[in-house]
C-alpha cells in the first residue's frame, strides 16, 4: 500500500491540476480492485477507470464513491446498469448513444470516445461533426470530455510518430466540440512517462502535441510500480506487488532421475529440490518451466522441470549445501517482487522470459492466491 502511496504522489506532484483517472480494471492489474479503489479514494483520487460495468458495479457496492468512468461498450441494459448507479460512460458507438437515449431519465454526462489509429473502440475521427451535431444541445446527454487511446504511446516524445498524430488528431476534434467546453483524456503510462521524461530534459515545446493541451491521464501499469517504456523510469516508482509462495515439501533427486510432467528435466547430479505451493493455475506461467528462476532464502534458483497446476520444482542444491532441509522449511519464497531482505526479482524480467509483458505478469495471478495487503492503508 505504501508503494501505492507512493506511485500516486508522483503523478499527483508533478500534475497537480490534471485529470488523473488511474485504471484498476482486471481487478487493479491483478492486484485487487476492491482494496485499492478505495485506497485511492482516500488518497484523493477523483476518478476511477474500469473496463466492465460488472467491474464497476462491483467498487459502487463496496463502498467506492468517486466517478468511475466504464470503457467497454454496453446495450440498453447496461446503459440503464451505469446510470443507476451514477458511473460515467465512455461513449464509443451510435448504438451506445441510442441505448442512453432510451433508457436515462435524468441528464447523464458522458465521454466520447475517437478512433484515432488504434483501430479496436471509438468513433472514428471523420465522425467528429456528426457526432457533435448529435449530441449538442441533447436534452439527455451532456458531454464532458473527449478520449482517445495511445497504441505505441512508447513513442510519443517524437514529433513525427503514430502517438503525435493521435494527439493532434484528438486536438483537432476537440476543436469542433470547443462550444462544449470538454477536456481531453488520452495518456496511458508509456505517454505520462514520456512527458514526465520531457520535462526532466527541460523541453517545454509548446507546438509539441504532448503540450498542445493539459492531456488527461489514465495510467494504469505505472500506478503498479512498473514502466512500460522498457528502460528505467524517470518517477522512481515501486513495484507494489510481491507474488510469493511456501515450500510444499522437499526431494532428494538422485543423478539421471527427471523432475515433473514429461520428464524435461533431468538431475546431472545428486540434488535437492524443493516443491513450491504455485503452479499456472495461480497464474505462473507454464511457459517458464525450465526457464525462469525463483528468490528462495534470498538466492535465485532455477525452475527445473514442467511448471505444474498447483506446483513448480526448483534446484536448491547450492543453497541448502547439505544442512538440515528442516532450516528452509519456512523460507520465503519470491515468485516475482521484493523478498523481505530487499532482494529482487522483477516481474519485468519474468515476463521477457515468457515472451509476454509485465502486464500480463502481474493481471494472470489467480483468484484463489490470497492477496495480503501491508503497509499503510490510511495515508
Ligand atoms: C482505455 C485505456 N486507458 C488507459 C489504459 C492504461 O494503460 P497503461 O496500463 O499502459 O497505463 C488502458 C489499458 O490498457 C486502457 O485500455
Amino acid at each position: 500500500m505504501d508503494n501505492l502511496t507512493h506511485n500516486i504522489r508522483v503523478l499527483q506532484k508533478a500534475f497537480p491540476n490534471r485529470f488523473l483517472c488511474p485504471m484498476v480494471k482486471a481487478n487493479a492489474y491483478g492486484h485487487g480492485d476492491v482494496k485499492l479503489a478505495l485506497h485511492l479514494e482516500k488518497l484523493g483520487i477523483q476518478q476511477l477507470g474500469v473496463c466492465l460495468i460488472e467491474e464497476g458495479l462491483l467498487l459502487r457496492k463496496s463502498g467506492v464513491n468517486v466517478e468511475i468512468l466504464v470503457f467497454r461498450g454496453f446495450d440498453e441494459v447496461g446503459a440503464k446498469a451505469i446510470i443507476d448507479n451514477n458511473m460515467t460512460a465512455v461513449v464509443s458507438t451510435w448504438e451506445q448513444i441510442e441505448a442512453l437515449e432510451k433508457v436515462a431519465n435524468k441528464k447523464v454526462s458522458v465521454h466520447v470516445k475517437f478512433d484515432t489509429g488504434m483501430n479496436r473502440l471509438g468513433f472514428r475521427v471523420e465522425e467528429a461533426q456528426k457526432v457533435f451535431d448529435r449530441l449538442n444541445g441533447h436534452a439527455k446527454i451532456e458531454v464532458k470530455a473527449l478520449c482517445t487511446h495511445l497504441y505505441i504511446g512508447e513513442n510519443a516524445q517524437e514529433m513525427d510518430q503514430t502517438s503525435a498524430h493521435q494527439l493532434q488528431k484528438l486536438n483537432k476534434i476537440s476543436e469542433v466540440f470547443k462550444s462544449m467546453n470538454v477536456f481531453c483524456h488520452a495518456l496511458n503510462s508509456s505517454g505520462i512517462l514520456n512527458l514526465m521524461e520531457m520535462e526532466k530534459k527541460g523541453s517545454q515545446d509548446k507546438s509539441h502535441p504532448l503540450y498542445m493541451q493539459n492531456w488527461g491521464l489514465r495510467p494504469g501499469l505505472m500506478i503498479y510500480g512498473y514502466s512500460s517504456l522498457g528502460h528505467p523510469d524517470v518517477a522512481g516508482l515501486k513495484p507494489v506487488m510481491n507474488l510469493k509462495s511456501v515450500v510444499n515439501n522437499f526431494r532428494q533427486v538422485k543423478a539421471g532421475e527427471t523432475v515433473s510432467y514429461g520428464a524435461k528435466w533431468t538431475a546431472q547430479r545428486d540434488s535437492v529440490i524443493a516443491v513450491i505451493s504455485i503452479g499456472y493455475g495461480d497464474g505462473y506461467h507454464r511457459l517458464l518451466s525450465n526457464k525462469s528462476s525463483v528468490l528462495f532464502d534470498g538466492k535465485s534458483v532455477p525452475v527445473v522441470g514442467t511448471v505444474c497446476m498447483d506446483y513448480l520444482m526448483v534446484d536448491v542444491t547450492d543453497v541448502v549445501q547439505g544442512r538440515a532441509l528442516e532450516t528452509f522449511k519456512n523460507t520465503e519464497v519470491v515468485l516475482f517482487g521484493a523478498d523481505q531482505k530487499g532482494h529482487v526479482l522483477s516481474a519485468d524480467e519474468l515476463a521477457h522470459k515468457a515472451h509476454t509483458i509485465s502486464y500480463e505478469m502481474l493481471t494472470s495471478v489467480g483468484e484463489r492466491v490470497p492477496r495480503v495487503y501491508v503497509g499503510k492503508e490510511t495515508p
